[in-house]
């Protein structure tokens, strides 16, 4: 069997860099990617099962690859579904004969050994692990921005959520191994760098150094050749002030904190089990408003949750108001299993879910078309991501994660990872349209 391999993936950013990391280890070992199931003889297939519908979406997935790429194929299944329903999913789809979570990536090498060697199934599946998946081989796509892991698992219990399930308990990196990463992600060319955890926040260093998130953030910004640095996403508990100063005081640090509120009623905040009140909530936005820059704010809010009460619903509303987030996710309860929620009383049903899915979606747009149009005459820095050629157009981003389409005069220049001052002069909700601003300061030279 020749060592070729395909990887689709769902799921969160996290999902996305451990395939990053899973890639580098099998090209390390000798394994060769390639871009379509038909061409490979291992095809992995990393899931997400946050909500019920993306679970479904993997049998459906596993069987669209079992029908259309051949037969003598191996089949593995990666990530949080694979953690959740184990030796389960050998059952529901037979032709599958790898099942691993996430804790058991850096054994991965070691299993298709063992799936080489004539085992027709073979799992990974232990939290036993205490010990972040670190990897010096992660394979990025992504040739500007790196992602870079400092913790896994979650420590909460939220009512609602199959993560603990799936990802384990909390584990941090050494802020030794973090600062080594990103100082070498920095000397390779990448200018911008995003910390991940499920709780980015909640790091805790292993190491005799005891640094805390904010002061792990601050260095990582100091680390020349680095413009930008970003994380997420981080839990209201553990939000604390010396963040904010932190982003105050080091240029680096991106106008952005994601920080997923869920509801804004306490009572649903208490049932969720979100180890905070509205109140405290408020006072971390109230931190990020007062800060010396103008920080974008963003959320994460689940409607339907069992027992919430058009009165609740309409807090959350409240909520938005006054807020003024710059984005959110709008998600609708969806029941998971092993998870308290599962069980509770008074759930919505899914029309009326659907219906308040709506009204917060229409109301947030509202807000976003109002925050928007402000920005208008605005110049923003961008990091230039992309290029829209049909619509002659650049694609930025600015500093609060905003997406920026530009026009610049100079139409041969590869613009593609430089940093470039852009006037806005369209606003939509969802994302900004601009010219380059040319009498700006100059953009710094392409180093990847
Ligand atoms: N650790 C982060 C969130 C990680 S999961 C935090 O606590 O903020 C990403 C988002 O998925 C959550 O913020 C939540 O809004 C949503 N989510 C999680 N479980 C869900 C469920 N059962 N139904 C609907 N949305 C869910
Ligand atoms: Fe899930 Fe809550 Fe952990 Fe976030 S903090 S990952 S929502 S259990
Ligand atoms: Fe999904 Fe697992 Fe991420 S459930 S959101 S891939 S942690």
């Amino acid at each position: 069997m020749d060592k070729t391999f395909y990887i689709e993936t769902f799921g969160c950013q996290m999902n996305a860099h451990d395939s990053e990391k899973v890639v580098g280890v099998l090209l390390e070992k000798g394994y060769r990617e390639v871009e379509t199931p038909q061409d490979a003889s291992y095809i992995f297939y990393n899931t997400c099962s946050i909500r019920d519908k993306a679970e479904q979406k993997v049998f459906h997935r596993l069987d669209t690859f079992k029908r259309e790429s051949g037969k003598g194929k191996v089949f593995g299944v990666l990530g949080c579904v694979a953690q959740q329903e184990g030796e389960k999913i050998f059952a529901r789809a037979p032709h599958v004969s790898l099942v691993a979570g996430s804790a058991s990536y850096s054994k991965l090498p070691q299993m298709l050994v063992r799936l080489e060697a004539g085992e027709k199934r073979v799992t990974g599946l232990k939290f036993d692990e205490q010990e972040a998946f670190e990897t010096p081989f992660a394979r990025r796509d992504n040739p500007y921005r790196a992602y870079l892991t400092i913790i896994e698992g979650c420590d909460k219990s939220c009512a609602y959520c199959v993560v603990p399930f799936t990802r384990g308990p909390e584990r941090s990196r050494t802020s030794h191994s973090v600062i080594a990463e990103a100082r070498q992600l920095a000397d390779s060319g990448y200018t911008e760098i995003q910390l991940l955890g499920q709780n980015v926040n909640s790091y805790r260093d292993p190491s005799p150094a005891a640094w805390d998130f904010a002061t792990l953030l601050a260095r990582v910004g100091e680390i020349p050749g680095l413009r930008r640095v970003r994380f997420t996403t981080s839990h209201p508990r553990d939000f604390v002030k010396d963040i904010i100063d932190a982003i105050d005081q080091t240029p680096t640090l991106c106008n952005h904190v994601h920080l997923p509120v869920q509801s804004g009623s306490t009572s649903v905040l208490a049932a969720m089990q979100r180890q905070y009140t509205l109140e405290e909530y408020m006072l971390r936005i109230d931190w990020i408003k007062k800060a010396r820059r103008n920080i974008a704010i963003t959320t994460d809010i689940i409607v339907g949750f069992p027992g919430e009460t058009e009165r609740d619903f309409a807090d959350t509303l409240n909520l938005l108001d006054t807020v003024e987030y710059d984005s959110l996710f709008n998600f609708k309860y969806s029941p998971r299993p092993n998870t308290a929620a599962r069980s509770m009383a008074d759930p919505i049903p899914e029309a009326e879910i659907a219906r308040r899915h709506v009204i917060l979606q229409e109301h947030q747009r509202a807000i976003q078309i109002r925050c928007s149009s402000l920005l208008v005459g605005a110049v923003e820095e961008v990091h230039v991501e992309g290029r829209n050629k049909a619509l002659n157009q650049w694609i930025g981003r600015t500093s609060t994660n905003r997406t920026l389409n530009f026009t610049h005069p100079e139409t041969d220049r590869d613009l593609v990872g430089t940093y470039l001052p852009v006037q806005v002069t369209r606003a939509g909700p969802n994302s900004l349209v601009g010219a380059a601003a040319l009498d700006g300061s100059e953009s710094i030279p392409r180093v990847v």
